[in-house]
């Protein structure tokens, strides 16, 4: 049985781990994301009394370390990596379990599928990944996301479509700006803490300055003089 870590060495570990393993990634779902969300989880705990910061940074660094879009559609490989980590970590069953349970639950489904989160850390950690996807950071995301998988910018021929079920929503395949009002644009609406509310203000301004802009230079409404 390995001797336990002190929970900052566990969390040090874990960054590393996670670190090196998504390095040189390039499709948004890149370390510099991880440590983002990570920090952001941390700094919300922090403001959420009865929140245990010790999951919600475990959790926070592991929330992507093997998202279904990589795997084959496989929302069990997120979970299970997770598991195997940190076992190799001697860390305790109950706290496993708890940073499983945070994945598995975390992704957006579609706008139609509900997603609660069952514990308060889990709400910071999904609160954290959201905030990452809204603003500056998640325009950037988006098209660089929309590039790797070779979708136009914008088709204003192919309506948006809202989600019902988690299988329809994986199979999405539209131009990235249809992502916007798929999902990002109402991210903000479904922030659980008062804390995440507050930041993604700004955030979401910033999104919609962007799309009425994009939009107008798209039709060319700029070109002609008010
Ligand atoms: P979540 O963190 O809720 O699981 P995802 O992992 O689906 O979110 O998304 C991660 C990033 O990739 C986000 O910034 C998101 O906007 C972007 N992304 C996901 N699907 C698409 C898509 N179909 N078009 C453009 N961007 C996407
Ligand atoms: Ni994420």
């Amino acid at each position: 049985m390995a001797m336990s870590l002190s929970s900052s060495h566990l969390i040090a570990r874990t960054a590393d781990f996670v670190r090196e393993k998504f390095l040189h990634e390039g499709s948004g779902h890149d370390w510099e994301h991880i440590r983002r969300v990570w920090q952001v989880a941390r700094a919300l705990a922090q403001e959420t009394p009865g929140a245990d910061p010790v999951v919600t940074e475990l959790a926070a660094l592991l929330h992507d370390v093997a998202d279904w879009k990589f795997h084959d559609g496989d929302e069990e490989a997120g979970p299970r990596a997770a598991r195997a980590w940190l076992q190799e970590l001697a860390v305790e069953e109950p706290v496993i379990s708890h940073i499983e349970t945070i994945i598995r639950e975390i992704s957006f489904k579609g706008l139609g599928v509900p997603t609660p989160m069952s514990t308060p850390e889990g709400e910071l950690v999904q609160d954290a990944d959201r905030l990452d996807a809204i603003g500056a950071i998640g325009v950037a995301r988006a098209f660089a996301y929309g590039g790797h998988k070779g979708r136009p910018l914008h088709d204003p021929s192919v309506p948006p479509v809202v989600h019902d079920s988690f299988e329809s929503y994986k199979k999405n395949a539209g131009p990235t700006i249809n992502h916007f009002y798929e999902k990002l644009l109402f991210l903000h609406e479904r922030l659980q803490t008062p804390a995440a509310r507050r930041v993604a203000r700004q955030r979401q301004q910033f999104m919609e300055d962007f799309l009425a802009q994009f939009l107008s230079e798209w039709e060319g409404r700029d070109l002609a003089p008010a």
